[in-house]
């Protein structure tokens, strides 16, 4: 009991703190987004409106080549062009779905990325297994 509580105190003050290190997060809608690979740089966390599109802010437009969804069944599709912007390409304008699983989250430079998001948008998976 005494070491539970030392434990959950403990941890609770790490909490507190703020850890500089990407979290894991489980939320829907949650996505880490960052300059630099392996969540460093300038990031920003928050928790996003599914079917909803986004801007970049400036720091992250053009600039993002950690773009990590939560643990949780929703994906997102990154955008070259902003919200409403009119897309020309015959491939769609995205780099594709991007979900937890997704190998390149942590670093977009390999699939050449890094320097194309300006927008983003997610939608709930519905083919995923929602139980635990
Ligand atoms: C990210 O990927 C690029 C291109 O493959 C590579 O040069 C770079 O070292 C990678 N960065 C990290 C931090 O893994
Ligand atoms: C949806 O979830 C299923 C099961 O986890 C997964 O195989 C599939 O790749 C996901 N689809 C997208 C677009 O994320």
């Amino acid at each position: 009991m005494f070491l539970s509580t030392t434990l959950n105190s403990l941890l609770f003050a790490f909490l507190a703190q703020g850890s500089p290190l990407p979290s894991e997060h489980n939320r829907i809608g949650g996505v880490l987004i960052c300059n630099d690979p392996n969540g460093q740089g300038h990031c920003e966390y928050t928790v996003y409106e599914l079917e909803k599109c986004y801007d970049l802010p400036p720091e992250l437009v053009n600039n993002a080549a950690t773009f990590a969804p939560d643990d949780a069944p929703f994906y997102c599709y990154p955008y070259i062009m902003e919200c409403g912007g009119i897309c020309t390409s015959p491939t769609g304008c995205t780099m594709g779905a991007v979900n937890y699983e997704y190998e390149h989250k942590f670093n977009l430079t390999e699939v050449g990325w890094n320097k194309y998001i300006t927008s983003f948008e997610c939608h709930l998976n519905k083919t995923a297994d929602a139980s635990p």
